[in-house]
């Protein structure tokens, strides 16, 4: 006997041409988390009329959704729809076998001796930006972090062969788009075909950023190609398909994609431990301990990077608290079981690292900062509960990366100056295409030493 599963309820508040928009559209970040206090495992929303989105809130069909055996039948769905209206077919925007091509391509790039070469042009970034700050100065930590990124990721992957004033250039469009994008994932598909100053300012920022990374692709085709860096291997690689060289439109949409996931995320998480470490004197305090003791008075190199195990916890705790992601989305191409439902082709799937990340079910006192609750065996986590990099054959490929820049980065700032919030100063999470600070204004204070100096 097959036993019926459940029906998957619907969220309440949808309304006719609008879905859930207007639930979402003031802050998708409540009316996520509620579906999650109550509702079951999977959840209906309406982003787009006539199309189901189920939200999957259980960790364990999460992971389900992310891994084998059933992500062969999944597209990446509508979060991903949005970002190839800005970067064309790319590796964070393509599945099935297209997306394997696409990932081999890139993964030399980001392999450990690669990442152990990089750490110490990330610390060169580092110093020379901390020399920029003065004391006494307000700074907006999230885009004085996100030019840093920005600039260890062009050093690095890039070897420093785009230009660097193309890529300031492009910062402020990337702005532009990326808040538009988190608007358009919740607006249904006939509000942007209007003719509204929303479109517009997208479709002229998206323009502009294109053409900025296509003018510089045009360049390096003119230069020497053999630096042995990512650029060389995106000019040299031949299309498995086709057999032919990658076209200048493909090498764009790989550049934007890796500037793009390689600074919006480092770059809030960078933010967050700097702001969790003004607010919590005794965090900071074994953070600067911990650095002390290992590094003494020498720089970072890689072989700290494992070794520096309490900044590691801090960065973890911020990535649980403060996620970047609220609605990485995925689409059944063909029936698709997942758990006890069988899904018709052409159901969008989304989960909400957010939300997940903050359930109390999973987490006790989710809202508190905590590094030590990731001190061995003080907490057992079901799978698919704590998904910083995501899973499966999408999960993160710069996740070392990631960590080597982080680690390298707060390591060289911390001992050289911390930042200071103005009494009663709290900073809230916006959703935009990815979750990160509101406004976080800073004053920079020269770090004192121990022996008292500045
Ligand atoms: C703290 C920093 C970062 C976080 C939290 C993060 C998180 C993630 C997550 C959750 C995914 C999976 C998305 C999905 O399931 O569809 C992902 C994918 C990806 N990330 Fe990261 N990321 C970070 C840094 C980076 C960096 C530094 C780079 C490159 C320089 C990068 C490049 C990518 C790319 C290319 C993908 C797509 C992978 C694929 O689909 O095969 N990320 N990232």
């Amino acid at each position: 006997m097959t036993v019926e599963p459940p029906p998957i309820p619907r969220a309440a508040g949808s309304l006719p041409l609008f879905g859930h928009a207007l639930q979402l559209v003031p802050d998708p970040l409540p009316f996520i988390a509620s579906l999650r206090r109550r509702y079951g495992p999977l959840v209906e929303i309406t982003l787009q009329p006539r199309t189901r989105t189920l939200v999957v809130q259980d960790p364990a069909l999460i992971r389900a959704m992310l891994t084998d055996p059933i992500a062969p039948t999944l597209d990446k769905g509508r979060f991903f729809d949005e970002m190839r209206d800005l970067l064309g077919d790319s590796v964070v925007t393509v599945a099935g076998e297209e997306h394997r091509r696409k990932r081999l391509q890139l993964q030399p790039a980001f392999a450990r001796p690669e990442v152990a070469r990089y750490v110490d042009i990330m610390r060169a970034e580092t110093e020379a930006a901390v020399d920029g700050w003065q004391p006494g100065q307000r700074i907006d930590v999230r885009e004085t972090m996100i030019h840093l990124s920005l600039d260890m990721l062009t050093k690095t992957v890039f070897s420093d062969r785009l230009d660097g004033d193309a890529f300031s250039q492009l910062r402020q469009n990337l702005a532009v788009v990326m808040d538009s994008i988190g608007l358009r994932i919740m607006l249904p598909d006939w509000v942007k075909r209007l003719p509204l100053p929303l479109n517009f300012r997208f479709n002229r920022a998206r323009d502009a950023v294109r053409a900025t990374i296509s003018g510089a692709v045009a360049e390096l085709r003119t230069s020497d190609h053999d630096a042995g860096d990512m650029l060389a291997l995106l000019l040299t690689v031949q299309d498995e398909k086709t057999g032919l060289p990658l076209t200048d439109q493909q090498i764009c949409s790989e550049i934007l994609t890796l500037a793009l996931a390689g600074t919006e995320n480092s770059a809030t998480v960078l933010a967050w431990v700097i702001y969790e470490l003004a607010r919590r004197p005794d965090v900071e305090a074994h953070v600067l301990a911990e650095l002390n003791e290992v590094l003494g008075d020498r720089p970072v190199a890689f072989g700290d990077i494992a070794r520096l195990p309490y900044l590691e916890r801090v960065i973890k705790e911020v990535l649980r608290l403060n996620h970047t992601g609220w609605l990485v989305t995925r689409r059944t191409l063909t029936e698709t079981k997942l758990g006890q439902w069988t899904l018709p082709a052409g159901t969008d799937l989304a989960y909400c690292q957010h939300a997940l990340h903050r359930d109390p079910a999973l987490f006790p006192e989710p809202l508190r900062f905590d590094p030590d609750r990731w001190l061995d065996g003080t907490q057992e986590l079901p799978q698919g509960a704590f998904l910083p990099w995501g899973a499966g054959k999408h999960r993160c490929i710069g996740d070392r990366f990631a960590m080597a820049e982080l680690i390298t980065a707060l390591a060289t700032i911390l001992r050289r100056v911390r930042f200071a919030l103005a009494p009663g100063q709290t900073v809230r999470p916006v959703a935009r295409a990815t979750v990160r600070p509101g406004k976080m204004q800073m004053t920079v204070q020269a770090r004192r030493t121990s022996a008292g100096h500045e």
